[in-house]
């Protein structure tokens, strides 16, 4: 005797979801992590003189850069070019959840893997000239930057210290890195030139070689 199946659809709760096609799967387990220094390659390769550096920075110049400020738990820190968080989450532990760090980024989509990356951390995706609009009226106890300032143009760094100075509470301080290959540069002495005029106290550390490239740090006090 012949039996006949018939075919039916199963249930509804029991049709899985439609399936990428494998290509689409492939490329999918291969997309870098958010703390993947391929996301700053990438970035590097589209925007080289904004992005400034072809790495995030090291473990060890983040430990040194955060060691140069002396944060308090309940103080508002700003970080100027923090890229994709070498020294976000630092600043964040320091501040145990209680003071308020505001990073301002240029690059979409470093500024995306932040805000995925420290929810905790207001992230305000613009340029660092216009820090003083997103502070509401507050002024900050520490800026760190991250920028690159070796390779920015003169008038921007300009505008951009013109805000610093602007944010700063008097005391405040001002801690930024510098690579030691760009350090004799004409942008690079200008920048420490003008350090030297606005603050009361300009210091400096070791190199840190661990670092590509090698860079020291600044630690500066607003009189
Ligand atoms: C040298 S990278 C350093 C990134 C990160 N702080 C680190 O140390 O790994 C400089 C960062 O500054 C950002 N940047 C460049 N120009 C900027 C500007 N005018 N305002 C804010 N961020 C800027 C770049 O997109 C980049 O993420």
């Amino acid at each position: 005797m012949r039996q006949s199946i018939q075919l039916r659809e199963p249930p509804r709760d029991v049709v899985s979801p439609p399936r990428p096609p494998v290509r689409a799967r492939k490329l999918e387990a291969i997309k870098p992590q958010d703390d993947s220094p391929l996301h700053f390659l990438g970035e590097f390769v589209r925007e080289p003189l904004k992005v400034g550096a072809i790495l995030p920075s090291s473990k060890a110049l983040s430990r040194v850069v955060v060691e140069s400020c002396h944060i308090r738990p309940a103080d508002t820190v700003v970080e100027l070019g923090p890229g994709t968080g070498a020294f976000t989450g630092l600043i964040l532990k320091r501040l145990s959840h209680r003071g308020r760090l505001l990073a301002v980024e240029l690059n979409p989509t470093h500024a995306d893997i932040l805000r995925r990356r420290f929810p905790k951390c207001e992230v305000i995706q613009d340029s660092a000239e216009h820090l003083k609009r997103h502070l509401d009226g507050e002024l900050a106890d520490c800026i760190v930057s991250g920028l690159a300032w070796g390779s920015m143009h003169p008038r921007l760094q300009n505008q951009i210290f013109r805000a610093i100075l602007r944010s700063l509470k008097p005391g405040g301080q001002f801690i930024a890195f510098a690579y030691v290959h760009a350090a004799w540069l004409p942008p690079a002495r200008r920048f420490r030139q003008r350090l030297e005029r606005h603050f009361k106290s300009v210091e400096t550390t070791p190199i840190v070689w661990r670092n590509l490239p090698p860079a020291f740090v600044f630690r500066c006090v607003r009189g």
